[in-house]
């Protein structure tokens, strides 16, 4: 499918074939011709926006959006240009000038791609960075918004709080996740019981095609419409932002946070959470945090419970007092605050009642930790004693936490073709979650191999056939795709998982918007197998 073109090879032996130190941006040819293209198309010089790796921002353009330390190293490969536009016409010049040159088109927004498939590529490869189309335009006239690309969940969530108290938007619980690939892949956030995902609220989008052509949903059509409503960015084209339906939030809201120890009776409030948090009033989200870690010199396993009610302290106390007493919740353990407050106190913003909201437009530049996730589904109750065995399975193992996200309520009301997302009828997701400090290699592959380890001891316990995986949850463990003559049955394994039977329909999509796989990445959404 991918052609080597005779420019691109010109190009990119000439450019091997000189010592990086040996050019000035300028003496580059790659960015020659690229930069040339791009200010003809835009009419306006455009060197301020293109970055080879002898420019002197080049490296802090690159980190600032990086948020996993394991693809921060000197040995992780790096782009060799960087294009930050300003605008939808310059991103539409950058795809109609990046496509002679073919090299790999990466397009990042906020850089949270937990396996960093935005800013990392073992092919020779460019970066689109869209982090200056930040606007998000509200009106509460109609309850809407227009949020770009580039902006954070952060900053969605402030500019939605400057203009009302009682309107929020269902996504995300990390305010520096980026728009651009949070809602292309579905959005997840702890109002989902109530309002769905972030893509079940979509009104319109703007994209780049592959043409450059700017479209909206009426040009763009429904099953384009359909694909980047959770089909995954870096299949279909550069989106550019999505008008969003705002949710009502009451003025009041509940938090807290609860924690059990194997000791104090975490297996049977985990095990009878699983009845509970996916069928209780859906304006409760109680999720479940589970970490090995030692307590009196004893290895056990914590299990936090941190919730979201819509709703007054009392109310949820006396639900949950009836429901799940295995949680012993007491009024003390709640905070009532504004729903705005509450998204502080998920960033775990100590004082989030005092906090000055203006944080969430922090976008913490370069700054991150080396991380691995994976993700499962649990479609029923996993029996006590297998949740006795992965207790003693995860504390054998020493460091992987798990996260149970309940579903339930609004989620499953909705069918599993509506969006490319399947996984509706599910109790709860899982995310494998491993942290940590140290750059080692040996490091990095027992924490890899811990998670994976977990991963299969889990096999029994979750969805199968296909085995599910929630895609903005990025594991590139579950395959990956090098777009050469396999690349239909490459796509199909990591495809299936993400998106069920969805799968087929996004492979046609692919095949009309992007006939020549401009758009790919290693988990991108492939092309229909050539008749030959
Ligand atoms: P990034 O820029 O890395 O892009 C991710 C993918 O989308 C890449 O393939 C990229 O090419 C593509 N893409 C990005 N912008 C695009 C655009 N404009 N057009 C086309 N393709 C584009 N998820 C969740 O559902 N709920 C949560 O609460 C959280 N919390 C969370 C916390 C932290 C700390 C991290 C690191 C991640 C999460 N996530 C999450 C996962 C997150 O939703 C997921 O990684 C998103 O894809 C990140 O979007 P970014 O734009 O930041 O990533």
């Amino acid at each position: 499918m991918l052609t080597t073109r005779p420019t691109f090879v010109f190009f990119f032996l000439l450019f091997l074939s000189l010592p990086l130190s040996s050019f000035s941006q300028s003496s580059n040819p790659v960015y020659n011709s690229f930069l040339k293209c791009f200010s003809d198309k835009t009419k306006t010089p455009q060197a301020q926006n293109v970055f080879s790796q002898t420019n002197p921002s080049y490296s802090s353009v690159l980190r600032a959006y990086i948020r996993n330390a394991r693809f921060n190293t000197s040995s992780t490969p790096k782009p060799t240009l960087i294009i930050t536009p300003r605008s939808a016409g310059h991103v539409s010049a950058a795809v109609l000038c990046a496509k002679p040159l073919n090299f790999v088109f990466k397009i990042r927004s906020g850089g949270h791609d937990y396996d960093g498939l935005s800013y990392v590529s073992d092919k020779p490869f460019f970066v689109l960075d869209l982090s200056n189309l930040r606007d998000v335009t509200v009106n509460i006239a109609d309850q809407t918004a227009w949020i770009s690309a580039g902006a954070t969940l952060g900053e969605v969530y402030y500019r939605i709080w400057e203009k009302s108290k009682v309107h929020g938007f269902p996504a995300g619980v990390c305010p520096t996740v980026g728009v651009g690939g949070h809602l292309s892949g579905g959005g997840y956030g702890n109002m989902l019981r109530k309002f769905g995902l972030s893509v079940d609220n979509l009104i319109d989008a703007k994209i780049v095609d592959v043409n450059g052509r700017i479209l909206d949903r009426k040009s763009m059509g429904e099953d384009l419409f359909w694909a980047i409503s959770g089909g995954g960015g870096g299949s279909f084209g550069v989106v550019l932002g999505y008008k969003v339906k705002l949710v009502p939030v009451p003025r009041v809201v509940t938090v807290f946070r609860v924690e059990q120890f194997i000791e104090s009776g975490a297996v049977d409030m985990v095990h009878k959470w699983q009845s509970v948090g996916p069928r209780t009033d859906r304006n409760l989200f109680l999720r479940m945090l589970l970490q090995p870690v030692t307590r009196n010199k004893v290895q056990t396993v914590r299990a936090t419970a941190v919730a979201l009610f819509l709703g007054r302290a009392d109310d949820v106390v006396s639900l949950l007092r009836k429901e799940l007493p295995e949680l012993a919740l007491k009024k003390e353990n709640c905070t009532e605050m504004t729903w705005f407050q509450s998204a502080l106190w998920w960033d775990n913003r100590l004082n989030a009642t005092l906090i000055d909201p203006k944080v969430f437009l922090d976008r913490n530049l370069d700054s991150s930790r080396f991380l691995k996730r994976k993700s499962d589904y649990v479609a029923t109750v996993i029996p006590r004693d297998g949740i006795e065995s992965l207790f003693k399975k995860m504390i054998e193992l020493g460091k992987v936490g798990l996260v149970f996200n309940p579903y339930g309520g609004k989620m499953a009301e909705i069918a599993e073709d509506a969006t490319p997302l399947p996984h509706r009828k599910m109790l709860f997701k899982i995310q494998y979650s491993v942290n940590w400090q140290e750059s080692s290699p040996e490091i990095e592959k027992g924490f890899l191999n811990q998670s994976r380890v977990l991963h299969s001891f889990m096999t029994e316990f979750v969805s199968n056939n296909p085995r599910r995986a929630y895609l903005n949850y990025r594991d590139v463990d579950i395959g990956v795709n090098d777009h050469g003559p396999n690349s239909y049955k490459e796509g199909e394994v990591y495809g299936r998982m993400y998106f069920g039977k969805n799968f087929d329909r996004l492979v046609k999509i692919k095949t009309a918007v992007d006939p020549g796989n401009f758009f790919r990445n290693e988990q991108s959404i492939p092309t229909l197998p050539s008749k030959a």
